[in-house]
């Protein structure tokens, strides 16, 4: 008489060696952690970029012709004059000295404003603060505005030339 032959139920062939089906919950599960996981990512990377400063020192360029000195210099006690143009400040100081102030924001390229009632620079965007001359006061810039290169092009005609430097010196006044 033959052995009686054993065969392993059908069923169970398939299941061995393979991961049990997801359910429709644990599917639910893996797609709201994967979206949770690229939302945070992209929030990262955005803060990431926030984070830096946009502008480092010497990062911009440019040469702009003022006109004649008696037309653009500011008054002595005057106002800051902005020239939009070339995006800076013309400022006499304290000191009689004319400087051309960049008007963008060390911190993350906001321009700044001139408030007077405060006698200081003011960020609308984050607050930081700046002196006459663009030394950092406080807020969150990483460092103060950066100045051009004011030069008497033509004494003759009192023209003058702003350009953009890495330090930017100051230009005596004697008008
Ligand atoms: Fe942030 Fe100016 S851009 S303080």
């Amino acid at each position: 008489m033959a052995a009686p032959q054993t065969q392993t139920p059908p069923a169970k062939q398939e299941q061995s060696g393979s991961l049990p089906p997801l359910t429709r919950r644990e599917l639910l599960n893996y797609i709201w952690l994967g979206s949770l996981g690229v939302f945070l990512a992209e929030m990262g990377g955005i803060g990431l970029i926030f984070a830096f400063p946009r502008f480092r020192e010497g990062e911009f360029g440019g040469k702009f012709t003022l006109g004649a000195v008696q037309e653009v210099f500011p008054e002595p006690d005057g106002d800051p004059i902005p020239l939009n143009e070339g995006k800076f400040w013309l400022v006499r100081t304290e000191e009689n000295q004319i400087l051309a102030v960049y008007r963008v924001c060390t911190h993350l390229g906001c321009l700044f404003n001139w408030q007077p009632s405060e006698h200081r620079f003011i960020c609308p965007c984050h607050g930081s603060q700046f002196e006459l001359d663009g030394t950092y006061i406080t807020g969150p810039a990483p460092r103060s505005a950066d100045r051009f290169v004011i030069e008497l092009v033509d004494p003759a005609s009192g023209q003058v030339v702003a350009q953009t430097d890495k330090f930017g010196n100051p230009l005596g006044c004697t008008r």
